[in-house]
C-alpha cells in the first residue's frame, strides 16, 4: 500500500499520501507490518494515547511483542539509544526528561536568540560574497550545529565529525537500513559515545556555564543523570538538534522558491518570518512518519481494534495535509492562520523538547535569507535523500540573483 522506499514516492509522496488518507483513517499493511495512520485527528490522538509506546520492553518480552532481539552486533548503536528520550517509556522517561528539562530550560533556550541572529549573518555574508551557494552545506548545516554545541558546550572544531557521526547514526531510523549503513551507524555511535564521555569526564572536573555541565550538575527530587544516561541525552539532542531544522530550512525555502509569490510576501515584509515556519513545517516536514507499539489490549483507532503487540506508523506528512484541518492542504500559504496546528512536532509525552530552539533558528535564518538575498533564487533541481523517514534534500544550490530580474525561481514544480 506504500513503498517507502519508491524513489518516485520519495520525490513527491504527497498524492500517494492524501490517495491512502482520503481512503480510510487507519491502514493495516501487510509489507510492512504495520498499521498506518492518516488523519490529523487519529494521528493527534495516537501521540497522546498512553497505550501506546515508543519501546515495549518495560512491559513484555521481545517474543511476546514478536519483535526481532536488538542485533548484538549493533551494541554500540543500542548503547547509545538506551537512555536516549526517543527510546523510552515512563517511568525511565518521565525520570530523565525532568533532569533534562531542568538543564534545557526556557531562559537558556531564549538566550540563543541573539547568536543565531548573528550566526545567521555571519554565515551569509562568506555566502554572499560568492553568490553562489548551498544552502544546506554552507548554510543551514554549519549554522545549527554551531547553535546546538554552543548550548550543549560542545566545541565547534569537530562539527563535521559531529554531522558524520550523526548522519550515520540517523540512517538506522529508516525503513531500508542496508548492512553497510548499520555497520557504519555502530561504528558512528561508538566514536560519538567516546567524545562525548571525555567532555563529560571534563566538565565534572570544571564545570561551565553550559548545557553538558549543566546535565552533569542535574538534580530533581534528588535524583541525578548517570553518565550512560548522559551520553545518550547528548547525543540525541546533537541529533535531533540540527537534522530536523537543516531539513526544514532546506525543504522551507526551495517551496518557497518554487512558489515565488510566498517568497515576495516574506520580501515585503506582508508575512512575518515567524508564521512562514509553522506553514513550512506543516507543508513539507523534516520527519515523516513516528512510530508506537501497542502496549495495551482493546486499543481502537478510528473504530479499528489493533492488538497489544502491533506497531503502528504515523504519517505526519499525510496529517499536516489533512482537508477537515487545513482548507486547501496543498497549497503553500504562509499567510495560513491555523498553519501552527501542524503535528510537525509531535505531541504528548514525547514532545519535541527542541521546539522553542527549532523555532528561533528557523525565523533568525530565514530573517537574514529575506533581508540579505531577497532575490534568492534555485540555480538547480534540488535532488532528494533517497529515504521517506527524514525528508531532506542532499544539497539545496542557490544563487543570489542580482535583484533586477523579477523574483522567479528557474524551477518549477
Ligand atoms: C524543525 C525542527 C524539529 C522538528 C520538526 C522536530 C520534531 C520532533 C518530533 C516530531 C518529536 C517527537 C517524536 C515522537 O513523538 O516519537 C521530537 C522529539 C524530540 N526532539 Fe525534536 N524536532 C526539531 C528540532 C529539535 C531540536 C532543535 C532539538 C534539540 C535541541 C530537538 C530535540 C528533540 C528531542 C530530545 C526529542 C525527544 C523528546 C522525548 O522523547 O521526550 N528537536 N522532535
Amino acid at each position: 500500500m506504500l513503498d517507502p522506499t519508491d524513489h518516485e514516492f520519495i520525490a513527491d509522496p504527497y498524492p500517494a499520501l492524501s490517495a491512502l488518507r482520503e481512503s480510510g483513517a487507519v491502514h493495516h499493511d501487510e509489507r510492512l507490518g504495520r498499521y498506518l495512520v492518516t488523519r490529523h485527528a487519529e494521528v493527534r490522538a495516537c501521540l497522546r494515547d498512553r497505550r501506546l509506546g515508543r519501546n515495549f520492553r518495560h512491559v513484555g518480552s521481545e517474543d511476546e511483542f514478536n519483535a526481532t532481539p536488538l542485533d548484538p552486533r549493533r551494541q554500540d548503536f543500542w548503547d547509545v539509544e538506551r537512555w536516549s528520550l526517543l527510546f523510552i517509556e515512563p517511568p525511565d522517561h518521565t525520570r530523565i526528561r525532568k533532569l533534562v528539562a531542568s538543564a534545557f530550560t526556557p531562559r537558556a533556550v531564549e538566550g540563543m536568540r541573539e547568536p543565531a541572529r548573528q550566526l545567521a549573518h555571519e554565515l551569509l555574508d562568506a555566502c554572499l560574497e560568492r553568490g553562489r551557494f548551498d544552502l544546506l552545506y554552507d548554510f543551514a548545516q554549519p549554522y545549527s550545529i554551531t547553535l546546538i554545541c554552543r548550548m550543549l558546550g560542545v566545541p565547534t572544531d569537530r562539527h563535521r565529525d559531529l554531522l558524520d557521526w550523526s548522519h550515520r547514526h540517523v540512517k538506522m531510523y529508516e525503513f531500508d537500513t542496508t548492512e553497510e549503513q548499520a555497520q557504519s551507524a555502530t561504528r558512528a555511535a561508538a566514536e560519538f559515545s567516546a567524545y562525548v564521555r571525555e567532555l563529560i569526564a571534563d566538565r565534572r572536573r570544571s564545570p561551565r556555564d553550559d548545557m553538558i555541565s549543566a546535565l552533569v550538575g542535574a538534580r530533581v527530587d534528588g535524583d541525578n543523570l548517570s553518565d550512560d544516561e548522559i551520553v545518550s541525552t547528548v547525543v540525541v539532542l546533537l541529533n535531533a538538534g540540527h537534522e530536523a531544522t537543516v531539513n526544514t530550512l532546506g525543504n522551507g525555502v526551495c517551496a518557497l522558491l518554487r512558489h515565488p509569490g510566498e517568497w515576495r510576501r516574506l520580501v515585503e515584509g506582508e508575512t512575518a518570518p515567524a508564521a512562514a515556519v509553522e506553514e513550512l513545517i506543516r507543508f513539507d516536514p523534516p520527519l515523516q512518519l513516528f512510530e508506537r507499539w501497542v502496549l495495551e489490549d482493546g486499543v481502537e483507532i478510528a473504530g479499528v481494534p489493533v492488538p497489544r503487540g502491533e506497531v503502528i506508523s504515523m504519517l505526519f506528512g499525510s496529517a499536516n495535509r489533512d482537508p477537515r484541518v487545513f482548507d486547501g492542504p496543498d497549497v503553500l500559504d504562509i499567510g495560513r492562520t491555523n498553519a501552527a496546528e501542524h503535528i510537525g512536532f509531535g505531541g504528548g509525552i514525547h514532545v519535541c523538547i527542541g521546539a522553542p530552539l527549532a523555532r528561533i533558528e528557523l525565523e533568525a535564518s530565514l530573517r537574514a535569507l529575506v533581508e540579505r538575498a531577497p532575490a534568492l533564487e534555485l540555480v538547480e533541481e534540488p535532488v532528494r535523500v533517497p529515504a521517506f523517514v527524514i525528508r531532506g534534500f542532499q544539497a539545496v544550490e542557490v544563487e543570489i540573483g542580482t535583484g533586477a530580474e523579477p523574483l522567479v525561481s528557474t524551477v518549477t514544480g
